[in-house]
């Protein structure tokens, strides 16, 4: 029986719900799905109700997460507009800013409107993270390079946004970005076919592009879930909310990919362990491993995850690998389907230089 071993994944862009909407995950649940997917730490967006974009709610977050997260995890500050004096008091305490650019789920959407001034002042150390469809990726690499911010893309939404990011890169702006296993995986054939279960922001694309993405692989930094759960009843409503769960998935589909040769395993660790490291200029959590039986390929099934929504838009995709243990500070806190660790057990990430 093969069995393989390596530190963990880092998922930079989660949305655990809490607080706010506890009926499709919370911080403890999503930490859990975490686990079971072979991930040691997450990285927390701001969509929240209330978001995350002042001390207040920044605070309370923080300390929900230290009550109930079972892995390590980082925290984005949001930004809807106005006074940029929160940015500039609370960017030591989070991994990065997120900018909602264009339209997504919650009202954190800020459109251009002093987009340029948040460039000009945002101190870092963490990236500006960004919520872009394509026709605003040029406007941010634009400010980027003028500001001379590091500028992440979140969930590229077409694989010709790789090309203007690496014009970027080759000009030395300092970007990077960030491929969702929905795009990767999922097609505009199975959007027909998953109706709202497979609708999400950006969209999926048809078979031609989502090949693009493959063959431009080494223009990407980072493979990140965007776990973004709803509950079946949202997703069957009138109005279906976008985003898609994904924090169990990622590892299996990754690994049945390299088992067809599409990518190198050397080259997944660098998309889920390294690069996310060093994008967010993190400190590795100490003494992690994961430890994967591989055996033969499987289906993966639309329900039975840990997640608290309870379904998968990647049912019937082939996968390989099933995690059997989790090690993180020294201590084996997943085995078998089994938490053996308490809520509060994750740890902050701590920033390196
Ligand atoms: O489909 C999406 N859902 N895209 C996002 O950017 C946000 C997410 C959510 O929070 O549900
Ligand atoms: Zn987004
Ligand atoms: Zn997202």
């Amino acid at each position: 029986m093969a069995m393989l071993s390596f530190p963990g994944m880092i998922d930079v862009h989660v949305h655990l719900r809490e607080p706010g909407a506890t009926q499709k995950e919370d911080i403890f649940t999503g930490t859990r799905a975490a686990l079971a997917g072979g991930v040691i730490a997450v990285l927390d967006m701001p969509n929240n109700v209330p978001p995350t974009i002042d001390r207040p709610s920044l605070e309370e977050k923080k300390r929900l997460f230290a009550l109930k997260a079972v892995t390590d995890y980082g925290i984005f500050l949001g930004y809807v507009g106005g006074d940029v004096q929160p940015l500039l008091d609370l960017a030591d305490q989070v991994v990065g800013l997120k900018l909602y650019i264009d339209e997504t789920f919650g009202d954190l959407r800020m459109g251009t409107k002093n987009l340029e001034h948040v460039f000009e002042v945002w101190p870092g150390p963490g990236p500006i993270a960004v919520h872009a469809e394509s026709s605003s990726i040029p406007v941010v690499l634009e400010l980027a390079e003028r500001y001379k911010q590091r500028l992440h893309v979140c969930h590229v939404p077409h694989p010709d946004d790789l090309l203007l990011i690496e014009a970027a890169r080759q000009r030395g702006v300092e970007v990077t970005c960030e491929v969702t296993p929905h795009h990767l995986f999922l097609s505009l054939e199975d959007a027909q076919r998953l109706g709202p279960y497979g609708y999400m922001k950006p969209p999926l694309l048809p078979p031609a592009e989502v090949a693009l993405f493959w063959e431009r692989l080494s223009l990407i930094d980072v493979i990140a879930s965007d776990h973004a759960p709803h509950t079946k009843a949202e997703k069957e409503s009138p109005h279906p909310p976008p985003g898609v769960p994904g924090l169990e998935t990622t590892l299996p589909l990754l690994l049945y990919a390299v088992d067809e040769g599409r990518l190198s395993w050397e080259r997944v660790l660098e998309l889920i362990w390294e690069n996310p490291l060093r994008i967010f200029r993190l400190i590795p959590p100490k003494d992690s491993e994961v430890q994967v039986i591989l055996e033969e390929p499987y289906k993966l099934t639309q329900e039975g995850y840990y997640t608290r929504c309870g379904w998968s838009p990647f049912g019937g995709k082939w996968a390989l690998g099933r995690v059997h243990s989790v090690r993180l500070h020294g201590q084996t806190v997943w085995q078998e389907g089994q938490l053996l660790v308490d809520p509060g057990y994750g740890r902050p990430l701590r920033h390196g230089s």
